[in-house]
């Protein structure tokens, strides 16, 4: 999950103390804190190390990622002179870092290596608030007031997501996570008339590369089989309700990825290990799961403590 490298001294000590967005851009860097959390945890599958807005940024929308708080952009979207900042990604001339990165992870890991894009609500939400928001309400206030200009925006998003995981996919990234992070703020009918088409643009038109798509957010109880209807292969679960109220809610023919409380991580070891059992009870041996926090790795997280998750988990793997 995201973030799992900040809570490591080693990413500390090699992060510096510029913007996330210049780690990025040094394929070097980003390849060795790709591969901090895999020699660290022996987990089964590596995340790239970028953004949700890095191409937002890579097409000069003019956005930083300030630490502590989140994407931060200068002048937020508000009208239809702001299309015209989101001209189309062009990922070898504009990203040629990120696919220098996955190129240099390809030949080094003996494990997938996962892609991943922001989905156009969430990417939206950060371009129309300005930074990290609670209530969206900028964001609410011109899809309900604009809706022209919002699918006109969705679109785009769509499109930039859709750019980028294809030259992901086409560099060697094995499977791709589509993150509308925010989506759990919209309710089940917004979502689906402002939200779900242009995520369904994006797994759709990536589905046809083949590669599994795994479709996250947080506090998406409520839409789950809207995320799974959008084309997804995995629906990404948090910690709010358990994996086998879940699997009533999608397809059985969908995996399941989740669900452990990050914020669990800071109690005692036999607490967590309650915990990771807990969810590996509400799987109940269905083999459609990808065992995974419920959202990212808080910075001041004990990394022994993440250590012996992994092992757990795969020490049940083992025997059954
Ligand atoms: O685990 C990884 O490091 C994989 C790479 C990754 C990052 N961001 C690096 C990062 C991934 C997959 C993301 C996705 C991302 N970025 C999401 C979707 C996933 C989710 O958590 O819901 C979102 C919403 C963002 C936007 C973003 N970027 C936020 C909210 C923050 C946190 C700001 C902070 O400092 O608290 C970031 C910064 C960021 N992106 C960090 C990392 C490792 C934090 C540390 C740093 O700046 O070095």
């Amino acid at each position: 999950m995201r973030q799992a490298g900040r809570s490591l001294p080693e990413y500390r000590a090699v992060r510096g103390e510029g913007s996330i967005n210049d780690a990025i851009a040094n394929p070097d860097l980003a390849t060795e804190i790709t591969l901090q959390p895999i020699r660290r945890y022996g987990v089964d599958a590596a995340i790239l190390y970028s953004d949700i807005v890095t191409p937002a940024h890579a097409i000069g929308f003019g956005l930083d990622v300030v630490p502590g708080i989140g994407p931060v952009v200068e002048k937020p979207f508000e009208s239809s002179d702001d299309l015209a900042r989101l001209r189309p990604l062009d990922p070898e001339a504009d990203t040629p870092y990120v696919l220098e990165t996955i190129d240099n992870l390809v030949a080094e890991l003996d494990i997938p290596l996962i892609g991943f894009a922001g989905a156009p609500f969430t990417v939206a939400s950060y371009l129309i608030e300005g930074r990290p928001s609670r209530t969206y309400q900028r964001t609410k206030a011109l899809m309900k007031t604009h809706p022209d200009l919002w699918f006109a925006l969705m679109d785009r998003l769509a499109d930039l997501a859709i750019t980028s995981l294809q030259s992901q996919v086409a560099h060697g990234a094995e499977a791709i996570q589509l993150f509308d992070s925010w989506a759990g703020a919209l309710s089940a009918a917004d979502y689906e008339r402002y939200a779900m088409p242009s995520s369904a643009k994006v797994l759709e038109t990536i589905g046809e590369s083949g590669v599994p798509r795994i479709h996250f957010g947080v506090g998406t109880g409520e839409l789950l089989g809207l995320m799974a209807d959008a084309g997804a292969d995995v629906v990404g679960v948090d910690w709010r309700i358990p994996l086998a109220e879940a699997r009533t809610r999608v397809p059985a023919d969908r995996a399941l990825q989740g669900n452990l409380d990050p914020a669990i991580l800071g109690a005692p070891w036999e607490i967590v290990r309650d915990e990771v059992d807990g969810v590996l009870a509400s799987n109940d041996g269905h083999p459609g799961h990808i065992f995974n926090l419920g959202h990212g790795v808080q910075p001041d997280t004990d990394p022994t403590v993440l250590e012996k998750v992994v092992d757990h988990v795969h020490a049940y793997r083992s025997t059954s």
